[in-house]
């Protein structure tokens, strides 16, 4: 009996603009990932359009998360980087978890209650079913990890839940195939088709707030573009965002201890740690006592150090259309094969006629 291939996968939505969060968050750790893993980087255009959006510029927000992937550094020859709706196979096992998870699970998820807002009889039936679509994309590859920001954790939670429910439901049949592997749950080991799939929560920043409100997170949908700094903001624009930003009166503590209660000014110390790759103890030391109008500027100053490379290398990429698409058309070719593995024996184990 083997246990399952590390494999990492995770994905990031075409909508809007991506912004300092998905980047410390998310882009930034897949790139680092991949250095020791097998990856699987995924620009989800089937999540987005639970949401309407406007054709063409669906088209050029795939290409523009595409050519982030690849201007932060992601290798997608050695790795593989795809859109969504290119393998079929995400929707064909989102249907089957559509029958394995439960009303009161998807129910219970805050992201479908936050954007449906009051008006839940007019959400798109995706909206509600986004989760499913999301447990199919991870588990198509039966992929171990899942590096993400703090908001996905609920959804990563409900992937379990389905995965197990899922190796129980049809357990005499996975025994029957052959079909199971062995991993640990806790300190008991088990057999499953699918992993039990690991979140990866965790980095400087995985939770990077709104620079005009410390306790919001920052968000593509957020009304006021100075809430966020985005990757395609040219250095006048950061510089403009991170003098606004919201902060206190009082000037830089010079404990750590001194961030408590003080939302905005631990999001800005956050950012600052993140960006420069060193802790906020480092940080608090170099700041401690001193003014927002001292520690702004320098913040401004690194933000447009790190993020302009990756802002004019994403600008280049993503001009080039016939590039990025043979990029995503070669992945979306391995990643189809590597998927119909899992959804061949999937069908096998359901008892789907048809390989
Ligand atoms: P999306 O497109 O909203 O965001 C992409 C990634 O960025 C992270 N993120 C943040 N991290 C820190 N601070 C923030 N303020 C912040 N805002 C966003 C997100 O946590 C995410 O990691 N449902 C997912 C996309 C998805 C997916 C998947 C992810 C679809 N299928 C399978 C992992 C695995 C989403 O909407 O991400």
């Amino acid at each position: 009996m083997t246990s399952f291939k590390e494999r990492v996968f995770s994905g990031v939505q075409p909508t809007g603009n991506l912004h300092l969060g998905n980047y410390l968050g998310a882009i930034r750790r897949f790139v680092a990932l991949q250095d020791d893993h097998d990856c699987i980087y995924c620009v989800v255009d089937l999540h987005a359009i639970t949401l309407w959006q406007e054709p063409a510029e669906l088209e050029k927000a795939t290409r523009e998360v595409t050519a982030a992937f690849l201007a932060a550094g992601i290798d997608a020859e050695k790795h593989i980087v795809f859109n969504q709706s290119r393998v079929a196979q995400h929707a064909e096992l989102a249907w089957i978890f559509n029958c394995v998870a439960r009303m009161g699970w998807l129910n219970r998820m805050t992201q479908f209650k936050e954007k449906a807002g009051k008006d839940r009889e007019n959400a798109s039936v995706g909206l509600f079913a986004y989760p499913t679509l999301m447990a199919a994309d991870i588990l198509a590859y039966r992929a171990t990890h899942v590096p993400v920001g703090d908001d996905q954790k609920q959804h990563l939670e409900l992937t379990r839940d389905i995965a197990q429910k899922f190796n129980n439901d049809f357990s005499e049949r996975i025994a029957e195939l052959g079909l199971g592997v062995e991993m640990m749950v806790g300190e008991e080991k088990v057999n499953g088709f699918f992993p039990l799939t690991e979140p990866l929560i965790e980095g400087p920043a995985p939770r990077v707030m709104s620079l005009r409100d410390g306790t919001k997170k920052m968000s593509k949908s957020d009304p006021s573009d100075l809430s966020r700094i985005n990757l395609t903001d040219d250095a006048d624009t950061i510089a403009k965002k991170v003098r606004k930003a919201k902060t206190d009166p009082q000037p830089l503590p010079s404990e750590l201890e001194g961030l408590e209660g003080r939302p905005e000014a631990e999001n800005l110390v956050t950012i600052f740690a993140a960006l420069a790759e060193t802790s906020r103890a480092a940080v608090i030391s170099d700041f401690g006592g001193r003014q927002f109008s001292e520690f702004k500027p320098a913040l401004a100053e690194l933000a447009v150090e790190k993020l302009a490379p990756i802002a004019a290398e994403m600008r280049r990429i993503s001009a080039d259309h016939a590039y990025v698409d043979g990029v995503l058309r070669a992945g979306g070719e391995r990643a189809a094969a590597e998927a119909e593995q899992t959804l061949a024996m999937a069908r096998k184990i359901i008892g789907l006629l048809g390989n």
